[in-house]
């Protein structure tokens, strides 16, 4: 279904594009912002040297009425009334321009306070005024930046992170509502198939036993038919308990394993060869499940691996203890394996690379392992041409001391045990 491969291909180059876009709107919003800050400092540097001229003229030049009004206009409030500067008289005397000097302090605190301020503006970029006071001696000022200019140097790093912080929380919020919606689809249609597969099957049910008891039907048919509506019932069954909450037993799963590979061995070519090594110990074999569905997980494993080895091959299912408390166990193949391409997309629903899948297998077993058991599926391992590995884990129960185990002492000693 290769349909369903450029599906997942075209979100994937959507998201590609989308982060393009944000990267491309983000370094026009920061480039912009920084002419901005680049005219606004030119501004202010224009500013300051006005300031100086004021005050220059206003120390040099015995002016009349008129003149030194203008001037002290200027040095008092359109030349600079946002800029901080300090004027250095060539006494030492501090004076500051739009500084906020901490209320309560004496001149001699007042000096020093300007003093660090001073201190702060020399390691600061901006160069230093100096000017003549007329009598042969030099005046500095020394400024820094404007409040709106040190806002406006922020302003886009806060714009990015609040942008950054509303994407991710609306991604959240739509990635999971988006899962909600999908477990009520999910669990909508096995409820319905449980229902409809439901009144057929009890009807076959009575049927059958009607043909048990009536001599005219051959027995051996009988059996045959009989054995189809399990399997039906079956089914029926995994579909009911993903339609609702299934009941968890205590389970032992080298038996539980066993059973089922029994039954898929008659039902799969005889070329594929299948081995179960059981490297648990007795007290850590028993596992919470629903067999109906771990079962149901199981075949879907077990069923692509046998297509992945196109019918002749081994497939091994190794049982073992792993960190946390957890069993694993793992399927490998000796099939095809799966591309680095194709490895995060085998769990998608609707993917697949046969003629006839649906893709729904694997999305199906690791539902069925992860929201159901608790557990984790994943890829272990897989490599072109050689094979690939499935990987379970399951939290076993280790205060049981095998409640489900029905295995006599000798199966149990056969913990290697190959069958075929
Ligand atoms: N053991 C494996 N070896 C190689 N490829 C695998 C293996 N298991 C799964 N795949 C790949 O993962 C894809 C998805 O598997 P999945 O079981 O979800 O769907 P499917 O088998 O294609 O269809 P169906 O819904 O009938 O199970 C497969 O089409 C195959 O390409
Ligand atoms: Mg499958």
């Amino acid at each position: 279904m290769i349909l369903n491969v450029d599906i997942y291909n075209r979100t994937n180059w959507l998201k590609i594009a989308f982060l393009i876009g944000g990267v491309i709107v983000i370094a026009f919003s920061l480039y912009y912002t920084d002419r901005i800050v680049s005219r606004i400092e030119e501004r202010e540097k224009q500013q300051i040297q006005l300031y100086a001229e004021a005050l220059k003229d206003n120390l040099m030049m015995e002016m009349d009425q008129s003149t030194g009004s203008l001037v002290s206009q200027i040095i008092q409030s359109n030349a600079n009334n946002s800029v901080p500067a300090i004027h250095k008289s060539h006494g030492g005397a501090l004076i500051s321009r739009n500084i906020e000097i901490p209320p309560g302090l004496n001149a001699k605190e007042e000096q020093a306070f300007l003093q660090k301020e001073l201190s702060d503006m020399i390691s600061g970029d901006h160069g230093t005024i100096v000017f003549d006071n007329g009598l042969g001696q030099n005046d500095y000022i020394y400024y820094g930046d404007s409040k709106l200019l040190n806002q406006l140097r922020y302003y886009p790093l806060v714009q990015l992170l609040v942008v950054v912080i509303f994407f991710l929380a609306a991604y959240l919020w739509l990635s999971s509502s988006r899962k909600a919606e999908q477990n009520r689809v999910w669990v909508g249609l096995a409820k319905e198939t449980a229902h409809q597969l439901g009144t057929p099957l009890s009807s076959l049910t009575a049927w059958v036993e009607y043909f048990k008891t009536d001599p005219r039907f051959d027995e051996e048919i009988v059996r045959e038919i009989e054995k189809d509506v399990q399997r039906l019932d079956t089914i029926t069954t995994r579909f009911s308990n993903i339609g609702s909450v299934p009941v968890l037993k205590d389970e032992n799963i080298f038996e539980t394993v066993e059973v089922f590979m029994n039954y898929l061995q008659k039902r799969i070519s005889s070329k594929v060869h299948i081995s179960i090594q059981n490297n648990l110990s007795d007290g850590h074999q028993t596992v919470r499940i629903n067999k109906y569905l771990f079962e149901w997980v199981i075949e879907n494993i077990c069923k692509n691996a046998v297509d992945a080895m196109g019918g002749i091959g081994s497939l091994t299912i190794t049982m073992k203890e792993s960190r946390n408390k957890q069993i694993a166990l793992d399927f490998s193949d000796t099939g095809k394996g799966i591309s680095k391409k194709n490895l995060s997309k085998v769990f998608n629903a609707g993917f697949s690379t046969k003629k006839r899948g649906w893709g729904l297998g694997l999305t199906l077993a690791k539902r069925i392992v992860e929201n159901y058991h608790n557990g984790k599926l994943y890829v272990k391992s897989s490599e072109i041409g050689k094979g690939t590995i499935f990987r379970i884990l399951l939290p076993y129960e280790p205060n049981m001391t095998n409640a489900g185990n029905h295995l006599s002492e000798d199966t149990a000693s056969q913990v290697s045990n190959v069958q075929s």
